[in-house]
């Protein structure tokens, strides 16, 4: 339909007709949804099946005036029939290859299902696990959080909307609500400009370039201005800045939480004013009842803007003309290809925190399984509750892995509760054993919206089932799955191997396996840092380095009278950016991971050391490389990282900023070269000193620090002038 078209029906719509086109209700029962939709209702949030969408379409198509088809959306967050692991477990995986083809898997089968419309992915960079929706991200850094959102956008949309394996993405929340008070879900944000343009737009501003269908706006305030009512950054950054396009739709009830908020006094003038500032489409449990008055108080020609966009998007995804979707091709259940997939994935998203040697197993005749993941079968995650398959239990796998050892399986403790009884026994099982697999971690409940935790430790009594078996001397692993970074301080030193699983979906525990038994290589890296107290937070790398950085922490001992430390050889610790009672940086830090092989790097190398702006700002690039050889006898994953250290800048820059990535399958022997494109993306940064930010590139000496691990980074300079 051209846009003729469309203006020439928007044209023919009453007042009620285009508010109709500017909702989606939430949820509704599938008569009511018939009753609303022959109203003129334009979108519904998820009719269970094809033949409930193509009986919602049959009404809207022939019962309603306009005859105009309905979205039907839905949150598609990391799969819908086949589950992949969560978002944040993506992000752990380094692979945005593997991103796209997990989200060209969920639109798949979405759509067979008659959805159109995703409400993913989820752009918000977060520095703080208290907060449950770090499961939904892809964790705090601003360069993989944006590559991610990216993969993501393209899996969904593919080349074409109009194609039955396709999906409209949403980009989502804009904007900064990962960044909440006290991580606390639904609190307010106060981040400064140059927080938001360095960090918490550039992700949203990608989804926009990789062409998301849709922005959803975020529950919280930005410097106390509500994000359904900002019209600042939903229209003056978002629409007019940028150009999106696309739909802005609400997040649910959140322009009725406008009056909670307290800047709208009842529903008619929240609903207005989040029409007014930019919002497209209203999500809530019923359509919003406004009479003619109020709806005459939104300006004529945003009503009809929304409208258009709303009917653009039907357009792009061919639903003028065919809204039905083939019955008989509905994907309901999973595939043995899709499992293949997924299961690859929550392999890839492992991360190895520490390893003595004690992984991959062996082929050990007697295990003892313990730890509530031992048999449960709760390792889809966050945002499942629609139809995802359920996953089978870490036991079954290994029973079927290991057909000749004898497996004792002894959960010892649940996932909550404050019951240690079932402790000793496994103390006893494990004295005969050649190896315990303690599979421990966060419950799916946990996790997600609404969900934020003030302690992140294990919950229940796992921690001291994990010091129990630690106690025994026999060898053990220790499998962590969670939507979050965990504090797992009070045991780690007494752990010498510890894998990080993450909620992997419906393969994880066939995966967790393969990766306990060294079929696959648990070669990812943490997309976020793991604090080693709830005090640290917000914690992340890429902090500012402050005008007294600290060298040493946790400086507090028990024989120490006086804090006062006056004399010359202490000022340089005393006075310092740190905790008296805590050590430096986290416990394990973004990036941090291995790999079951072993490699060696060569020196970086850069093309040219010194570029000048003016040839950076023509689009110029300087390239880094690096050799990476796999010293060891099999074959694994190595994850080489970029990070731009600006040694000089107008604003205090962070320490480091990861720039680029990749990640690679090396065989035993191989040299590989990983070349990196350094730009004008990678260096500059916003500026906001004035009343349009820009992005500038500044001269001086960067440091480019490229390596696979913290430990074995290597750094080489760049002379911009
Ligand atoms: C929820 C979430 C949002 C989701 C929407 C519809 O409250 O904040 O991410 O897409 O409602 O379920």
């Amino acid at each position: 339909m051209s846009m003729d078209r469309i203006r020439e029906l928007i044209d023919r719509m009453t007042l009620r007709e285009k508010l109709g086109q500017l909702q989606i209700v939430f949820r509704p029962k599938l008569e009511d949804a018939a009753e609303l939709v022959r109203a003129g209702l334009g979108s519904v949030f998820w009719p269970p099946s094809a033949a409930a969408t193509n009986s919602l379409q049959r009404v809207a198509v022939e019962e309603s005036r306009l005859g105009i088809p309905v979205l039907v959306g839905l949150d598609v967050i990391h799969g819908q029939r086949t589950i992949a692991p969560v978002p944040l477990a993506q992000a752990a995986g380094f692979d945005p290859a593997l991103v796209t083809e997990l989200a060209a898997l969920a639109a798949a089968e979405a759509r067979s299902g008659g959805v159109t419309w995703t409400f993913s992915p989820m752009a918000d960079i977060s520095r703080d696990p208290r907060w449950g929706r770090v499961v939904e991200g892809f964790g705090e850094d601003v360069h993989l959080t944006s590559t991610m959102v990216r993969a993501m956008v393209r899996g969904y949309q593919g080349g074409d909307l109009t194609s039955r394996t396709s999906l409209a993405a949403t980009a989502k929340h804009f904007v900064a609500y990962g960044a909440p008070e006290g991580g606390r879900d639904y609190n307010g944000v106060d981040a400064s400009d140059h927080q938001l343009r360095n960090v918490h737009l550039e992700p949203f501003r990608a989804a926009v370039e990789e062409g998301a269908a849709g922005v959803m706006a975020a529950f919280n305030t930005v410097a106390g201005v509500p994000m359904h009512a900002n019209r600042r950054l939903l229209t003056g950054v978002l629409k007019d800045e940028w150009g999106f396009d696309g739909v802005v739709v609400g997040d649910a009830e959140g322009v009725r939480n406008l009056v909670a908020h307290r800047v709208a006094g009842d529903e008619a003038a929240a609903v207005v004013l989040a029409f007014e500032a930019g919002l497209d489409v209203e999500m809530g449990g019923a359509p919003a009842d406004l009479t003619d008055e109020a709806l005459t108080r939104i300006d004529g020609r945003r009503l009809d803007d929304a409208v258009a966009r709303v009917l653009a998007l039907k357009e792009r995804l061919g639903l003028f003309d065919d809204p039905y979707v083939d019955e008989d091709a509905e994907i309901t259940e999973p595939s043995a290809r899709s499992r293949r997939l997924v299961r690859r994935a929550a392999a890839r998203a492992c991360v190895l925190l520490r390893n003595d040697g004690t992984l991959p197993l062996g082929s050990p005749r007697r295990v003892v399984v313990t730890g509530p993941y031992a048999d449960s079968t709760d390792h889809l995650g966050a945002w499942t509750q629609y139809f995802g398959a359920r996953a089978g239990t870490i036991a079954d796998r290994l029973r079927d892995r290991l057909p000749d050892a004898v497996l004792e399986i002894l959960p010892g403790v649940g996932f909550l509760d404050e019951d240690g009884s079932g402790i000793p026994a496994v103390v006893a099982a494990a004295h005969s054993a050649d190896v315990v697999v303690i599979c421990a971690g966060e419950p799916s409940a946990l996790s997600g919206e609404a969900a934020s935790r003030s302690d992140l430790r294990l919950p229940g009594r796992q921690e001291d089932l994990i010091r129990a078996v630690a106690g025994t001397g026999t060898p053990f692993v220790v499998v962590l799955e969670s939507g979050r970074p965990l504090v797992v301080a009070d045991w780690i030193e007494h752990a010498p191997t510890v894998v990080a699983a993450w909620h992997g979906g419906t393969e994880a525990p066939a995966a967790i396996v393969d990766v306990l038994l060294g079929d696959e290589d648990p070669a990812g890296r943490l997309p976020m840092s793991w604090p080693r107290s709830v005090g640290q937070i917000p914690i992340h790398y890429a902090h500012e380095n402050t005008g007294r950085p600290a060298t040493t922490g946790g400086t507090l001992s028990a024989d120490e009278t006086d804090v006062g430390l006056h004399g010359p050889d202490n000022l340089q610790d005393k006075f310092t950016s740190k905790y008296l009672d805590l050590e430096l940086g986290p416990q394990f830090s973004f990036g941090h991971g291995s790999s079951y092989a072993t490699f060696a790097c060569g020196s970086p190398t850069v093309s040219r050391e010194h570029v000048e702006c003016s040839a950076l700002d023509a689009g110029a690039a300087v390239t880094v490389s690096l050799d990476v050889t796999n010293t060891s006898a099999r074959s694994g994953d190595d994850v080489v990282q970029v990070y731009v250290e600006d040694v000089v800048a107008s604003v205090a820059p962070p320490v480091r900023r990861l720039v680029a990535f990749e990640r690679r399958t090396l065989t035993p022997g191989e040299t590989a070269s990983f070349t990196f494109e350094i730009g004008r993306d990678q260096l500059g940064f916003w500026m906001t000193d004035a009343a349009q930010p820009r992005f500038v590139v500044e001269p001086g000496v960067f440091r480019l620090h490229v390596g696979s691990t913290l430990a074995s980074m290597q750094s080489v300079e760049l002379l911009v002038s």
